[in-house]
């Protein structure tokens, strides 16, 4: 039996839900909101589609945490999304606030859950999520990297007129403005980047990607959902499948790339155990020098919720 809980049944939530429901690798995916009917309905909803697309999948969902009891791993989607003009640090306090009590209702009935925490501002609520839970830091990390990639590879396959499929990319730092993307580390079906695009059209858009959450705020007026829940998703069925898939992610960090106590973007293995490698990349003075940079935009906010007394 495995079975996942997803917290949040919005639009990121809600297609999570969808996703893994879809994937049809856990036997019960569960969604759980403050509006408890509204996750109850969507909870139907996707199992009423079950007959049309052809999966298993037992889906429940409501307000009681009862409902997430022994889950195998657990999506954090819960919070207010970004509004046009909003920073997501902006969102820091009022989602930490929901993060940390979100955490605490579901460790009442899960005792070492897995824990993907999707919440705004992204670094700083794994934080949070993390410090509340007291589990470890293999068992708490958060999803950036995989969604901020996907940014990125989609942009690069309509540019080179290829398919997304094939290419591959990895990107360090904070989920944001700060995000340290690699080109030395980006290819199509394993051939450098760099030798197919120009300079100036990769600086473009990777420009692009580092504000490619914000785009979409200014199209729709809220924060994405497709590619979020997606990414998420991801995370957790290479986890339970105990794939071993190498993502980026928001992880805590212990001494690699000389940072210490800071959840920042890296590269991992994920399997069933959670986080099971860090993997170091061997990285130029000025990736590293933007990787610090970053790690310490992300710093400067956690303290600023330590002194927030929201623990
Ligand atoms: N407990 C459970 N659910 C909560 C709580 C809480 N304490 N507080 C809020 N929620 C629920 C809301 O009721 C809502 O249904 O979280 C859901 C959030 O959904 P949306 O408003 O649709 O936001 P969404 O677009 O899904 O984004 C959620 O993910 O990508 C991030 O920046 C985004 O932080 C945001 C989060």
């Amino acid at each position: 039996m495995s079975k996942i809980t997803v917290v949040g049944a919005g639009n990121v939530g809600a297609t999570c839900a969808n996703v893994l429901a879809h994937a049809d690798v856990f036997n019960e995916v569960v969604l759980i909101d403050i509006q408890g009917d509204l996750a109850k309905g969507k909870a139907l909803d996707t199992w009423q589609q079950a007959p049309v697309d052809g999966y298993s999948t037992r889906l429940t969902g409501g307000s009681d945490y009862a409902l997430s009891a022994n889950s195998d791993i657990v999506v954090i989607t819960a919070g207010v999304p970004r509004k046009p003009g909003m920073t997501r640090d902006d969102l820091i306090s009022t989602n930490a606030k929901i993060v940390v009590s979100v955490t605490q209702n579901l460790l009442k009935f899960t005792k070492n859950p897995i824990i993907i925490v999707v919440s705004n501002p992204l670094d700083v609520m794994t934080y949070a999520c993390w410090k509340a839970s007291g589990l470890s830091d293999k068992r708490v990390f958060g999803m950036a990297g995989v969604l901020d990639t996907a940014r990125y590879r989609a942009f690069l396959a309509e540019e080179l007129d290829v398919s997304p499929k094939d290419i591959q990319a990895m990107l360090m730092g904070g989920h944001g403005d700060t995000m340290v993307p690699l080109p030395r580390y980006t290819t199509v079906s394993g051939i450098p980047v760099t030798e197919l695009i120009k300079k100036e059209k990769l600086d473009a858009i990777i420009e692009r990607t580092k504000f490619g959450g914000g785009e979409l705020v200014n199209l729709m007026g809220t924060s994405a959902w497709y590619a979020p829940g997606a990414a998420a998703a991801q995370m957790a069925i290479a986890i339970i499948k105990d794939e071993k898939r190498v993502y980026p992610c928001c992880v805590r960090l212990n001494g690699q790339y000389k940072l210490k106590d800071v959840f920042v973007g890296s590269p991992v293995k994920l399997g069933r155990k959670g986080v099971q490698e860090i993997i170091k990349l061997r990285l130029k003075k000025d990736e590293l020098d933007l990787l610090h940079k970053s790690a310490a935009a992300v710093k400067e906010v956690s303290d600023l919720l330590d002194g927030m007394k929201v623990f």
